[in-house]
């Protein structure tokens, strides 16, 4: 699959497509038969490939890639305590529920998240005034609520979430405030009363590396296994930046590992500044390459989980102001560069699904005062396709009103144009090209296309 940024000149774009049309030529595999799902690479590895899930969504197509690509699930929102107790004593277990009951019709495991954190209390908690023999029942009572519920259903539960400050002193919090450091070994000795098979984690972010944080979270565990405090693994969250993966990360997992705990990535992703562009999605394989490869590497690691597989189903555009594309999916569910290097680092085949060998050019052909009209070329050279789907995703408020030689569908800023009846086969050394008109304000920059 390849994507490509062309100008606005239809002319140049054909120059430049011819150009690099022969350059590709001798350089890529012939079109073959997609990959297997990262869910049976990984099992042959003995791994986790996790996704953050939310449970209103899981049908149709975002159903369908979370059942077959992960063979685990973790709910993104659903288990936390506001969500799960918002009123004291009435419980709202529906949504973290579908949850469990979509891992269990798909095979997969569930990692739960979270017991124990700062955040996403609901206000009761968060507002009321405790002593501290009252917040450790409350503690106490939710804990032994919620595993107990999932008793058996869970593989892992990210029982505290987030205790440490930068510096890697404890961060200020209800928890820490009121009950003192020991809300952790007391935390953790609660979950594994209300259920025993449960892998018990301690899970943080910013502590991929080894650094102060991550120290100070390696001296806890260190500290809470010399004291016999049940605790099994070490989660390592893992938002990370464009080109900024931990050059320690291997060593950090490891030196966990020999502590004799478990380590799993928990909420992968890795935020570019929009707008995305070829460039930037070759490099955001890279790191999710190197962060699965130091997994791998590590028999204790037992995998990683994406934090969302889709970019249309990502925290990061809400709090990461001009960030975004941080996943392996974009917003149409076609795969990124970034999904086949997780495929590849868990021993997949490295040559690509079909249409290999075939790009995608988008051109605006024609512009006016609030319309427009667009094309796109499809080109194969040393591949082909059988049928095929382009999406794109506008980055200024652009719509497409009309389309000939492609059924096309947007959904909010993402577009997805399929083949019409007539057009879905373009052979090794032609191309296909097919029409739009849209409208648009302000600006109409080119977006980056992507073939499937
Ligand atoms: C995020 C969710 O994805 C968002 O939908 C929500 O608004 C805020 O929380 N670290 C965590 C996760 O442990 O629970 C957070 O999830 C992301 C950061």
């Amino acid at each position: 699959m390849r994507s490509l940024r062309s100008g606005f000149s239809l002319a140049s774009a054909l120059t430049g497509l011819a150009t690099l049309g022969a350059l590709l030529a001798g350089a890529t595999a012939p079109a073959r038969a997609a990959d297997a799902p990262l869910r049976d690479l990984a099992a042959a590895k003995g791994k986790i490939i996790g996704s953050a899930v939310n449970p209103a969504k899981l049908t149709g197509t975002y159903g369908d890639i979370a059942g077959r690509e992960f063979n685990s699930v973790t709910p993104d929102n659903a288990m936390k305590w506001e969500s799960v107790e918002p009123s004291r004593g009435t419980f709202n277990w529906a949504p973290a529920d579908q949850v469990v009951a979509f891992a269990t019709a798909h095979g997969q495991q569930v990692r739960g998240h979270t017991l124990v954190w700062h955040s996403q209390n609901p206000g009761w908690l968060a507002n009321g005034t405790w002593t501290p023999a009252q917040l450790s029942t409350v503690l106490q009572d939710h804990i032994t609520a919620e595993v107990g519920r999932y008793k058996g259903r869970i593989a892992a539960w990210d029982v505290v979430n987030e205790a440490f400050n930068e510096d890697g002193t404890y961060r200020s919090s209800i928890w820490s405030n009121g009950l003192g450091q020991d809300y952790i070994a007391n935390a953790l000795t609660w979950a594994r009363a209300a259920d025993p098979g449960a892998k018990l984690y301690i899970n943080d972010y910013n502590v991929e590396g080894v650094n102060a944080k991550s120290t100070a979270l390696y001296n806890l565990v260190r500290s809470l296994k010399e004291r016999g405090v049940p605790i099994d693994g070490v989660g390592l969250q893992a938002h990370l930046i464009l080109g900024q993966v931990p050059s320690s990360l291997q060593q950090n997992i490891q030196r966990f590992a020999d502590l004799g705990v478990d380590v799993a990535i928990t909420e992968l992703d890795v935020r570019m500044q929009l707008p995305s562009t070829a460039a930037k999605l070759t490099q955001q394989a890279a790191d999710y390459k190197a962060v699965m490869d130091a997994c791998v590497a590590v028999s204790r690691c037992t995998g990683v989980t994406v934090w969302g597989f889709t970019d249309s189903d990502s925290w990061v555009p809400d709090v990461f102001d001009g960030y975004g594309a941080a996943t392996p999916y974009d917003e149409s569910f076609t795969p990124k560069p970034a999904y086949r290097a997780l495929a590849g680092s868990l021993g997949g085949g490295t040559t690509e699904p079909p249409g290999d060998g075939c790009t995608a050019v988008y051109s605006v052909v024609n512009q006016w005062n609030s319309g427009f009209t667009g094309q796109v070329r499809i080109s194969c050279s040393g591949g082909a396709l059988s049928s095929w789907r382009a999406g794109w995703t506008f980055g200024a408020g652009q719509r497409i009103t009309q389309s000939w030689n492609a059924n096309c569908t947007q959904s909010g800023t993402a577009v997805t144009c399929s083949n019409a009846s007539y057009n879905g086969t373009v052979p090794d050394g032609s191309s296909v090209t097919f029409g739009f008109n849209g409208s648009w304000s302000g600006s109409n920059p080119v977006p980056v296309v992507t073939l499937s």
